[in-house]
């Protein structure tokens, strides 16, 4: 070897070793880029950048440990581009940064101060959807504040690692404040949770990706319109435009790896048939946790319902796609089951009925339509149940990933509810409003005392003549026994003989019971608080919520 190309060989050799290190940075900050590709396809009917979290700004992502100050207040921000308008968020200053509906993230038994203060002109309070807290900290409707007014909470995390959220919760507002915008995420995470992360190379904001799905209408100046008439209250509010993270129509640029995906269904009313599809074929994805965390592995399907409260976190593995591809998360059409008036019976609000939509019929319902303002009065026209894409994938760097998705993710211990006492739940419309066990809101009576550290099995059956109902328990996580009498669209996707789906499996805090099903649920109302705990059970579809399918629940001290 002559001593010239020895020493290019050795500056060759050098110069890989710093280029390595560098990679190694640069793979710690964002995915490496293989070779510099086309930049990716934009699709003028998907031109929004998906708002991803960052460290301030819309839903910067704010470690808390300690005391937050959160203000719930009127801010400007243009959800449809270019129309900056009038929304209400919540606002939090910390340390030179402003950030607004914050994704609060916190460690397991960590201790929060948070201080609420309303600068609205009306009542609100912040509910802690999913977390075991006191009644004092959990945001009931009886301790809404009047504007002006603070509020202060004072509590443990005592969960496990999920993705959690927070939203208002005064009586008969809720709906109309969280669709004008209140409402973020919050992520508790632990050992099992940090293990993952590092599992797969997992961070928020960059392949751990929150989505918050909710479906708007706008006025013409970009004003989020909320004004439900009659009927709208009866069955709930729904948009034309379908946001994530307040964006519509968005896209998001993707490297050849795995993603995880927290989808948090945001909307008042509207249901999700989440599915990825690459062209007309839907493609296959994991589920690895529901409301309250991870599940005990992973299952593999190629759909889940999603309805209003609930929170499903998914893989989608992209290994094998190729740069320039385009995935699809997509809402397939189903049937919405607005069936009040009888089995079968769709008032006009519905979709048309469609037991067996087809992979094709991927709804067009704003393709290619300009984001043209409307009033909430044209709101059918992306009915209930109707197909719609919801996020444009591009696959636009190709990178080395080789980590395997673990087969195991957490230790899941059954509730043993077999000598519990069982209640029954009937969910049906009377006298024209909807109602569980023929009870609306009371907001001092409380028709369900239960014993501490009882173990329960509820059995909660929708009626035939009605719609579906996503319903919520306050302060404690259950876990799923069985479906029955589900419909089609529902049962193919049983990964069990209970008639389970893979999102319905784990702790949840939110059920979906379709018209004509009975879902059975095992809580166990064991807690560390002293008193007489006040707790909410009531439908997440917040038009019936606010116009009172809720009923209190005493838990005895
Ligand atoms: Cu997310 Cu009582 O609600
Ligand atoms: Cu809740
Ligand atoms: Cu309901």
């Amino acid at each position: 070897m002559k001593p010239s190309s020895r020493r290019k060989f050795m500056i060759a050799a050098g110069a890989g070793t710093a280029a390595g290190l560098a990679g190694g940075f640069w793979w710690w900050n964002r995915p490496r880029l293989e070779h510099a590709g086309l930049p990716p396809v934009r699709d003028p009917a998907f031109p929004n950048p998906l708002p991803l979290p960052g460290s301030d700004g819309m839903f910067g992502v704010l470690d808390v440990a300690g005391t937050v100050a959160i203000a719930a207040k009127s801010a400007r921000h243009a959800m449809l581009p270019g129309k900056p308008a009038r929304m209400l968020a919540y606002e939090v200053q910390h340390e030179g940064r402003k950030l607004l509906n914050p994704v609060l993230r916190v460690r397991a038994g960590a201790t929060l101060r948070a201080n609420l203060w309303n600068t609205l002109d009306e009542a609100t309070i912040i509910h802690w959807h999913g977390l075991k807290v006191d009644a004092n900290n959990d945001g009931h409707p009886h301790y809404a504040i009047a504007g002006g007014r603070t509020y202060d909470y004072q509590y443990t995390v005592l969960n496990r690692a999920a993705t959690y959220w927070y939203h208002p919760h005064a009586h008969g507002t809720t709906g109309k404040q969280l669709y004008l915008g209140l409402a973020s995420l919050f992520i508790v995470e632990d050992d099992e949770e940090l293990a993952l992360q590092r599992a797969l190379d997992l961070r928020v904001g960059v392949s751990d990706i929150p989505l918050m799905i909710q479906d708007k209408d706008f006025d013409v100046s970009g004003t989020p319109a909320y004004a439900p008439d009659a009927e709208q209250r009866a069955s709930g509010y729904f948009g034309r435009e379908v946001l994530i993270n307040l964006a519509p129509r968005p896209y998001f640029d993707a490297a050849t790896r795995i993603y995880r995906f927290r989808i948090l269904n945001g909307s008042n009313a509207r249901i999700y048939r989440l599915a990825f599809r690459s062209g007309e074929r839907l493609l296959d994805y994991r589920v690895i946790a529901t409301d309250g965390g991870l599940l005990d592995r992973p299952y593999r399907t190629k759909e889940v319902f999603l309805s209003s409260g609930e929170r499903v976190e998914v893989l989608l593995d992209l290994r094998a796609a190729r740069e320039g591809d385009t995935v699809w998360l997509t809402s397939r059409a189903f049937d919405p089951m607005h069936q009040e008036t009888g089995p079968g019976a769709h008032p006009g609000h519905g979709a048309a009925p469609d037991p067996q939509p087809q992979a094709g019929e991927h709804g067009m319902a704003h393709h290619g339509a300009a984001p043209a303002p409307q009033s909430a009065a044209q709101s059918g026209s992306l009915p209930d149940g109707a197909a719609v894409d919801l996020l444009r994938i591009n696959v636009a760097a190709k990178v080395r990933y080789d980590r395997p998705v673990p087969a195991t993710l957490a230790e899941i211990v059954p509730l043993d509810a077999k000598q519990g006492a069982s209640r029954k739940f009937l969910l049906q419309r009377e006298q024209g409003q909807w109602r569980i066990n023929g009870l609306t809101f009371r907001m001092m009576e409380t028709p369900i005392v239960v014993r501490r550290g009882a173990t329960e099995i509820w059995e909660i059956r929708n009626s035939e003549r009605s719609m579906p109902h996503p319903m919520h328990i306050h302060g404690f996580q259950f876990q799923m026994l069985s479906r029955s009498g589900s419909p089609e669209q529902q049962r193919q996707l049983a990964v069990n003989a209970q008639g389970l789906a893979s999102a319905d499996l784990g702790w949840k805090d939110t059920v979906l019971v379709w018209p004509g099903e009975t879902v059975r649920l095992a809580l166990d109302f064991t807690h560390p608080f002293n008193g007489d705990q006040v707790y909410l059970f009531h439908c997440h579809n917040l038009e019936h919520s606010d116009e009172g399918m809720m009923i209190n629940i005493k838990v005895l001290a």
